[in-house]
């Protein structure tokens, strides 16, 4: 069966709450997920995984969380063609319209860079900023949550993007 990876960062634990609801919701379909905090543990563990799924807010006014940010250049040296990786992230769209999950863009297109492909975009029905270095052909450049403005949406839009998850890693044959 193939595992799945799902690394993320997270300062006040926003993201990672998150990362464990994803985590519970594939784990309900039969699949296999370890899951690394980068604040500790290495991104090239992310070479031993087909499926990636990705975690990260946004700081600092568009900018990357901490522990990402100490891992930025490392990910410059992985080899991740071939691979499908899909992100999340958390924003605060009220307090940072302008800037409002930036960190999707930067981190997907770091992810491109290295030859993966990414999966998992939603639709930005349902939020409202100005602009976005996460958003692409109008559609956000994985899963956007905002634990600051609308925590009770999460869980349903983390359900949601699960299941659109299995069927775009091509794994819904083998859940069981
Ligand atoms: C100083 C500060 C700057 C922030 N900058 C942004 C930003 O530019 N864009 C955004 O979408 N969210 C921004 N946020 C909101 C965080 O991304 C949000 O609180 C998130 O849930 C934090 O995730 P974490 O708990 O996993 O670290 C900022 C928050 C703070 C306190």
């Amino acid at each position: 069966m193939a595992k799945i990876g799902l690394f993320f960062g997270s300062s006040t634990g926003n993201t990672e709450n998150a990362a464990e609801l994803i985590q519970k919701d594939l784990q309900q379909r039969g699949l296999e997920v370890d899951l690394f905090n980068v604040m500790a543990d290495p991104v090239s563990k992310m070479q031993e995984y087909d499926c990636l799924v990705l975690g990260i807010p946004t700081w600092d006014i568009g900018e990357l969380q901490e522990d990402w940010k100490n891992n930025w250049d490392e990910l410059d040296s992985l080899q991740l063609a071939g691979k499908k990786a899909a992100l999340f992230g958390q924003g605060d769209q009220r307090g940072y319209p302008a800037t409002f999950q930036d960190c999707l863009g930067l981190l997907g297109n770091k992810l491109r860079e290295r030859g993966a492909m990414l999966v998992g975009f939603t639709s930005t029905d349902g939020f409202e900023f100005d602009e976005s270095l996460g958003v692409e052909d109008g559609k956000f450049m994985g899963l956007s949550l905002d634990d600051d403005n609308q925590r009770e949406l999460t869980e349903g839009r983390v359900a949601a993007w699960v299941e659109q998850l299995v069927a775009e890693f091509n794994l819904a044959a083998q859940a069981g």
